[in-house]
């Protein structure tokens, strides 16, 4: 039990133990960079936490350079195939083998989480689990504080020289940027996923995407005993609407079992509602506050994006503190935001054209008409055009 001083004195204060902060943390001790992470829930709940699994190569290449990617390495995945189901058939996108020929690597986001605390501490990291942080201040002063609640209730102050808003899409970092600064990017998409985990093996050998009239469905590997499955439903629809074996013959349509064969079938460990949402805040700094990760902006899970986009910035912010607090060059933490937000928009861009690849209105308006065959027209341009497949290739796993 870290017995708290009146005023704690460290030098980067990163609040949030997620990908974003833990990256970060860990990236600051091996730069040498005295700092500490303060994290609300328990190590258990983070532990536990079954979010994202699908690592791109170049967070791959930023863990492993760093001595994090020995548990990606042991029980990690290699995935370089995508397959579509439509009305037509379905096809398979070898993306490793186009564009920079690259693959993903399937690791459970909780394993990774867990690898980070296990690293962090370690190296000697000071790492508060239970310990909510309720206010900020001094962001435009030199000794930026904040005041956390240890699990004791007990509210005491950390000072430090530059904090790190790592504490995602709930956190109080992005409400401390001033309004008047910063400008937020929002895209409701109007498509909503009932998400699931199944404690089922893979049905598929890969991720694969079915788009069907009824709505899309999603099958992604997490290991080799559980699936993450994806159900378009209804705005209205609550997780509960759906028994589980509805949600299978839905499954089972929408990923045209009687063609391709049935999927494999487990209890359902979780279910929730996804509505698909983004949003940019730009700048993602003020003063000595810094967000990464989703605190500094929701990027939609078509495409996998938000834990990759989380240690890239994480990796920047880490070189833009060691920069200032080393050489004495604020330079790359001025630039932070300018260096980070076109990799952001480019995730964004391609996310956003990936639920249109996927998603249409089932309306028989005009207008739903309309969007269900622009839908069917990229399915086609990326079944068919090489060029188009290198393309999709950079954008699916680059980052
Ligand atoms: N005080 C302390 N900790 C807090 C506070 C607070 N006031 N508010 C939030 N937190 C913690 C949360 O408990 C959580 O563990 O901050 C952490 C934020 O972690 P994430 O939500 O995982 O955010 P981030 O690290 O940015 O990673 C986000 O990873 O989960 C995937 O793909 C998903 O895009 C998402 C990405």
């Amino acid at each position: 039990m870290t017995t708290q001083s009146p005023v704690d004195e460290t030098t980067v204060l990163v609040v949030g133990a997620g990908p974003a902060g833990l990256v970060l943390g860990n990236l600051l001790l091996a730069a040498g960079v005295d700092c500490l992470i303060v994290e609300r829930g328990s190590r258990a709940h983070v532990e536990r936490r079954a979010r994202a699994g699908f690592l791109a190569a170049d967070t791959v290449r930023v863990l492993a350079d760093h001595g994090l990617a020995d548990g990606l390495k042991a029980r990690g995945r290699e995935h370089g195939v995508c397959v579509f189901r439509t009305g037509s058939g379905e096809f398979a996108l070898r993306y490793a083998d186009l564009g920079r020929r690259e693959s993903h690597t399937v690791y459970p986001q909780q394993e990774l989480v867990a690898d980070l605390v296990d690293a962090f501490l370690r190296r000697g990291g000071d790492l508060r689990f239970g310990t909510t942080v309720s206010a900020m201040g001094g962001l435009d002063g030199d000794r930026p504080w904040l005041t956390a609640e240890g699990p004791d209730g007990t509210p005491y102050r950390l000072s430090g020289r530059y904090v790190a808003g790592c504490d995602g899409r709930h956190g109080i970092s992005r409400r401390l940027l001033p309004a008047g600064t910063v400008r937020r990017h929002r895209r409701r998409h109007g498509v909503t996923w009932l998400a699931l985990l199944a404690e089922a093996p893979p049905s598929l050998p890969a991720v694969t995407y079915a788009v069907h009239e009824r709505g899309f469905a999603g099958h992604m590997a997490r290991t080799p005993a559980v699936t993450r499955y994806y159900l378009q439903c209804a705005p209205e629809d609550r997780a509960e609407s759906w028994s589980d074996a509805e949600i299978w013959a839905e499954l089972d349509l929408r990923m045209r079992a009687e063609r391709f064969g049935p999927l494999r079938r487990g209890p359902l460990l979780e279910r929730a509602l996804v509505d698909l949402e983004s949003d940019v805040l730009d700048p993602m700094q003020h003063g000595r506050l810094f967000l990464a990760g989703d605190a500094a902006g929701l990027i939609s899970p078509s495409a996998a994006k938000g834990a990759n986009l989380a240690v890239m910035a994480a990796r920047t912010l880490a070189e833009g503190f060691a920069a200032a607090l080393h050489r004495g060059d604020e330079e790359p933490l001025a630039r932070y935001s300018a260096t980070c937000l076109p990799r952001i928009w480019r995730a964004q861009e391609f996310s956003h054209w990936m639920i249109g690849l996927l998603h249409a209105p089932a309306g028989d308006d005009e207008e739903s008409r309309f969007l269900r065959s622009l839908r069917d027209a990229r399915l086609e341009t990326l079944r068919t055009s090489l060029p188009h497949q290198h393309s999709f290739a950079d954008g699916y796993v680059g980052i």
